[in-house]
């Protein structure tokens, strides 16, 4: 394959693209201000856990076809330029932070060629390609630009960049449309969806998509509220309406709630950028997901004062879970740990157990207890939340629990464990929207 890519940005999204993307064939050079992750990607290793990820990294460098480096001079011979750092929620607002993206562009504008595409895969407000577009055709007007909005999963990373369920490409004109689908030709050829928009509109693909899973997660545990008020069994409602192929069943698990690095903050920055735009009473129901939302994890903090006592200053509560979903170390914004802080605040000693997330949950929230061993996490406790639906909680058994605590109640934050078999070996069983 002759073009040659740069990956701008290797966190998540981007070290993720430029192994995949070396995977297809190409030369991949990705870059990053961050010397630290630099290094650890060249020495094949992931600043982070992805599963498959690591492997594919360790196999990708074997090749000499990707390398990493903090120098952007080093893009100068690629045709193909992906902006992927991130635009994280501003400090003083909804808005998301361009500073990164815009910054990006700006570093790499001195070394385009002649013809060369930048093509930004950050979750962006509509708008921004179409701004950045107009700075490139004054600082590097040998360039074009076009926009490819990304739906990896965390988790799925891999698997949704290789073989992702569309491509949508935002452009202005047929060439950079052209060199994207030489670029995307060996998933092309799988018989994946392509989607040719405008730049505005592959802006408003990517937040749409992420508006309408927040709404569905939402929905789902606005329904648990009228559960828990009606005497209803939410799980048992999501399944029913799920087998409605219009609604379908995915996205449909009541719990705590959505987090991590894109939903919450996607939906913030769409209504920032829907009232700027003079539509903001089209996305005043994102106001009330994230709302319902967040009263997920207060409904969990209710339960344990109900279960427990209003003053929380005697009890121990063990945590199963730091991270906002299983499969990912990614605690940003995650409801688990929110949930466990604000247990802490009122007083109660609260230790936190997770399979992946225990170092970069120590990292945000320091002062709360950690335990590397589920039976540890949980001795002495006078209740057990289920923050996370890691696998190996489910797998769980009750019965070897039992003797280690100090009174066998369990809250089921997810609604992932097996009812049945915690309450047949003694134990006192909650979960949200089951009234039962
Ligand atoms: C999301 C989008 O799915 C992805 O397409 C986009 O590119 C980035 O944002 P991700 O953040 O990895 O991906 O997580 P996702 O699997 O969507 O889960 C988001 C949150 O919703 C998690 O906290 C999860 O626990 C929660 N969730 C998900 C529920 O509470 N209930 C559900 O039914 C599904």
């Amino acid at each position: 394959m002759d073009l040659t890519l740069s990956v701008v940005g290797c966190g998540y999204l981007g070290a993720t693209h430029a192994a995949c993307m070396s995977s297809l064939g190409f030369t991949v050079i990705g870059v990053d201000t961050d010397p630290d992750k630099v290094a650890m990607l060249s020495r094949g290793e992931l600043p982070f856990y992805e599963p498959g990820l690591d492997t594919l990294l360790a196999q990708e460098m074997k090749t000499g076809r990707l390398s990493f480096t903090t120098d952007f001079s080093a893009i100068a011979d690629a045709d193909v330029h992906f902006v992927c750092v991130g635009t994280p929620q501003s400090k003083d607002g909804l808005a998301a932070d361009l500073t990164y993206v815009k910054s990006a562009v700006a570093a790499i504008a001195p070394f385009l060629k002649e013809g060369a595409l930048v093509v930004g895969k950050s979750t962006v407000p509509v708008g921004t390609a179409q701004g950045l577009r107009s700075e490139l055709a004054t600082s590097a007007p040998q360039a074009d630009l076009a926009w490819n909005p990304e739906f990896l999963r965390e988790g799925f990373a891999v698997e949704d960049t290789l073989t992702p369920n569309r491509l949508v490409v935002g452009v202005a004109n047929d060439r950079a449309e052209q060199i994207l689908k030489e670029v995307y030709e060996p998933i092309i050829a799988l018989g994946t969806p392509w989607i040719r928009a405008d730049l505005p509109t592959a802006e408003l693909v990517k937040v749409a998509a992420n508006s309408f899973l927040a709404t569905k997660i939402s929905f789902i545990n606005a329904m648990a509220e009228v559960c828990e008020a009606a005497g209803g069994d939410v799980t048992v409602l999501a399944k029913a309406i799920g087998y409605d192929p219009r609604i379908g069943s995915r996205f449909l698990q009541a719990g705590i709630g959505f987090g991590g690095g894109c939903l919450p903050k996607d939906i913030r920055a769409f209504m920032a950028r829907a009232e700027e735009l003079g539509a903001k009473q089209a996305l005043e129901f994102l106001r009330e997901i994230d709302a319902i939302n967040l009263r997920a994890r207060q409904r969990v903090i209710d339960v344990v004062r109900s279960e427990l006592s209003e003053d929380l200053t005697q009890y121990k509560i063990a945590v199963l879970g730091a991270t906002f979903k299983p499969d990912s170390d990614d605690v940003r914004d995650s409801p688990a740990l929110d949930i466990a802080a604000q247990l802490q605040a009122a007083g109660a000693t609260v230790v936190v157990h997770d399979p992946k997330g225990i170092e970069p949950a120590r990292k945000r929230f320091p002062n709360l207890q950690y335990s590397e061993s589920v039976p540890e996490c949980v001795k002495a406790a006078d209740l057990i939340l289920h923050l996370t639906e890691w696998r190996e909680y489910r797998e769980l058994d009750p019965s070897v629990l039992g003797p280690l605590v100090k009174n066998k109640i369990v809250i089921d934050g997810r609604n992932a464990l097996d009812r049945d078999k915690w309450r047949n070996a003694g134990w006192k069983f909650h979960a949200l929207g089951r009234s039962d």
